[in-house]
């Protein structure tokens, strides 16, 4: 466990107590040579262990692909248009990260809203021990985030609000990875070109991955999103000819439902999209992904 919080490294932190796979072709994704293996590894205690042998695909998945990603999962969600789902996913990862059994740094880096410090509070007791979270922004944030990671923190999920690009930058280059959520309506993707501009102006290879999130996959809307942003990376547009080298687009979606809005405030019980999510981001395919959910689904069905 993280050795104890300073008391003013402590300020805005909330103290803790102790699918669907929609078929489309396989996408390149940046940065990532070879997958992550999926087994769990020497170090982990016989009771973890067991807790995540018994755990549903594809979260087991996500769950064994954090564990073996070197030097623990490190995720920015962030995108210069709001209400897309930053917040969610920042939890509901941080969350599944916890499952791993090793500690999770959740930063919440959107001072306005402050939205993962309130959700942590409204789940209370609820809420799991090994999930650190913090309220960081401004100047000092990258030094109080690498402070506060080398206490003993394995993985660092970085929440930005949609106003402050330089926190975006700051949370980028401390976690050299994101995800970036959009919704599927053209208003939304065409914005995207905002949050490309930063990473362009970057000096440094942040590989991003886009995530269509409160998604319809069945409308013709989703899939010109998605041909639009594949057109982006691949330099189609006049916005980016050079193409976005360091950008991937996730076969995983999260749908819009209202049964995920209305786990605001509380400890979810399904993290099914979610974990196909995690798990694409790490660099498990998306095909190996829906394979193993359906071996999963098979043994329960031959179990019954
Ligand atoms: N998959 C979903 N289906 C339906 N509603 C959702 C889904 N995911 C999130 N929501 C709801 O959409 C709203 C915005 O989500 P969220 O707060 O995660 O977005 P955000 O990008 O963090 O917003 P902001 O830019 O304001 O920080 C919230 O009310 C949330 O509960
Ligand atoms: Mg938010």
């Amino acid at each position: 466990m993280p050795d104890q919080l300073a008391p003013e490294q402590a300020q805005g932190l909330v103290p803790s107590p102790a699918s669907e796979v929609t078929a489309v072709p396989a996408t390149f994704l940046p940065g990532i040579a070879t997958p992550p293996a999926l087994t769990v590894p020497p170090h982990i205690s016989a009771e973890v262990h067991a807790l995540i042998e018994d755990l549903p695909e594809p979260l087991k998945t996500a769950v064994l692909a954090a564990l073996n990603t070197p030097d623990g999962v490190k995720i920015t969600m962030g995108n210069a248009k709001g209400g897309v789902m930053k917040t969610t996913l920042s939890v509901y990862i941080a969350l599944i990260l916890a499952l791993t059994g090793e500690p999770v740094l959740l930063v919440d880096a959107d001072d306005t809203n402050k939205t993962c410090l309130k959700w942590q509070a409204a789940a209370g007791e609820d809420w799991p021990p090994l999930v650190t979270v913090v309220g960081y922004t401004g100047p000092a944030m990258a030094k109080q985030v690498t402070d506060l990671m080398a206490r003993g923190f394995k993985h660092l999920i970085i929440d930005v609000g949609p106003t402050d690009k330089g926190v975006l930058k700051t949370a980028w280059m401390l976690t050299k990875r994101g995800i970036v959520p959009t919704q599927q309506h053209v208003g939304d993707v065409v914005q995207l070109t905002t949050t490309f501009d930063l990473l362009k102006e970057m000096g440094e290879r942040i590989n991003l991955f886009v995530m269509l999130a409160k998604s319809f996959p069945k409308r013709s809307s989703y899939s010109n999103a998605r041909d639009y942003i594949q057109g982006l990376i691949n330099g189609e547009s006049a916005d980016h000819p050079d193409g976005l080298p360091s950008v991937g687009l996730l076969e995983g979606t999260v749908p819009l439902l209202e049964g995920i809005a209305d786990t605001w405030g509380a400890i979810p019980d399904d993290f099914g999209y979610f974990g196909a999510v995690l798990a694409e981001a790490l660099g498990v395919p998306a095909s190996v992904i829906a394979e193993r959910k359906a071996a999963w689904l098979h043994e329960l069905a031959e179990a019954q």
